[in-house]
């Protein structure tokens, strides 16, 4: 069953002018975040987003999760559309969708004791009331390897490392049994010794409440560990999705090639490397035809023309480029 369909989907962000810039030009100019993306997200599967910084990650999950509105495109969510919901609409699937943010340093009230702030979802949406919540959230700090829960329920965030507050901010998701999750960079500023057991918590709770999960990360080597499906997205496009196995086996596109190429634990020795040219280009402006194709070893003048669509190549691998590198493992 699918959990999440999202079709076309558009997010520009007007750019901010200088009373100057305003007097010598009228045109309005827009960061083109997230330029046209679909994808589906199956019951209880990780589908992970990866991508260099600015390529449009958070954005999606933002929009996903209605944090954000689209400018065009839909998003169904359980067979709903909410892809233009009002809030009042809204509020009922808040519970059963919640996001884990990058920075567990910003994302925790300073001033709240962490017990609290894992029992207030449950007051704020009407679930139990003062003591229940209480009750909750001391068996949820448990959940959370938080021992002893009635010491940690007293803690303020600063009195705790990034780890331990990044599971703060996990049990206050999981607190209202959602069924989906966006989890944005969760990993991405946890001490590197700690990551796998924030991982791991992640997945239990997966397999608890058979959640479906949108996982971000700007790291292929993170991805692969915890996806089922992996969409490689550059400058607010998808480029290429497929299963974990299929994409870390057969990349196609040279992006993807790029990426892996980068990361040594996934790099195959007979593979050839695939560098790219300069820096991600401007979201302002992005390039016409393939927006990779300034950067692109293997572009040729069709690439700068036209824009690729995403085609099947079979075994649910999906490719946007005119000329995908087939068969070269
Ligand atoms: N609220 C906003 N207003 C204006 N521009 C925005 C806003 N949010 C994001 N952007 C721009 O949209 C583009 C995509 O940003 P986004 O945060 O989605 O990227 P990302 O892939 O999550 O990057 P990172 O890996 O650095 O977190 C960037 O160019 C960013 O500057
Ligand atoms: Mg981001």
């Amino acid at each position: 069953m699918v959990e999440l369909e999202v079709s076309s989907l558009k997010k520009y962000f007007p750019v901010q002018k200088s009373f100057i810039e305003r007097l010598l030009t009228r045109k309005k100019q827009f960061i083109r975040a997230v330029d046209g993306i679909s994808f589906k997200i199956f019951n209880g599967q990780v589908f992970s987003l990866v991508g260099e910084s600015g390529c449009g990650k958070t954005t999606t999950g933002r929009l996903v999760v209605r944090l954000e509105k689209p400018d065009e495109g839909k998003i169904v969510f359980e067979d709903k559309d909410i892809t233009f919901a009002k809030e009042k609409e809204l509020r009922p699937l808040r519970r059963k969708m919640q996001i884990i943010f990058q920075d567990p340093y910003a994302s925790l009230n300073p001033r709240m004791r962490i017990g609290d702030t894992i029992a207030e979802p449950l007051i704020v949406h009407g679930i139990a009331d003062k003591k229940e919540a209480k009750e909750e959230a001391l068996k949820m700090l448990e959940n959370v390897g938080l021992t002893p829960a009635h010491m940690f329920y007293k803690l303020l965030p600063h009195q705790l490392s990034g780890g331990q507050r990044q599971r703060v901010a996990i049990a206050r998701a999981m607190i209202l049994k959602p069924k989906f999750i966006v989890a944005d960079e969760p990993v991405s500023m946890i001490d590197v010794s700690l990551r796998t057991s924030i991982l791991k918590l992640i997945m239990k709770f997966k397999t608890l409440y058979n959640l479906s999960i949108l996982f971000i990360t700007h790291d292929l080597a993170v991805a692969r560990l915890i996806s089922d499906t992996i969409a490689v997205m550059y400058l607010g496009k998808i480029v290429e999705v497929a299963s974990t196995e299929e994409l870390i086996d057969n990349p196609m596109h040279p992006y993807t090639k790029a990426l892996l190429s980068s990361v040594p634990s996934l790099f195959r020795r007979k593979r050839e490397k695939v560098i790219l040219k300069g820096e991600i280009a401007n979201p302002i402006n992005p390039p016409s035809g393939c927006r990779l194709h300034p950067r692109c070893p293997f572009a040729k003048s069709i690439c700068s023309q036209e824009e690729p669509k995403l085609i099947s190549y079979g075994n649910n691998h999906y490719v946007a480029c005119h000329f995908p590198l087939l068969g070269k493992g």
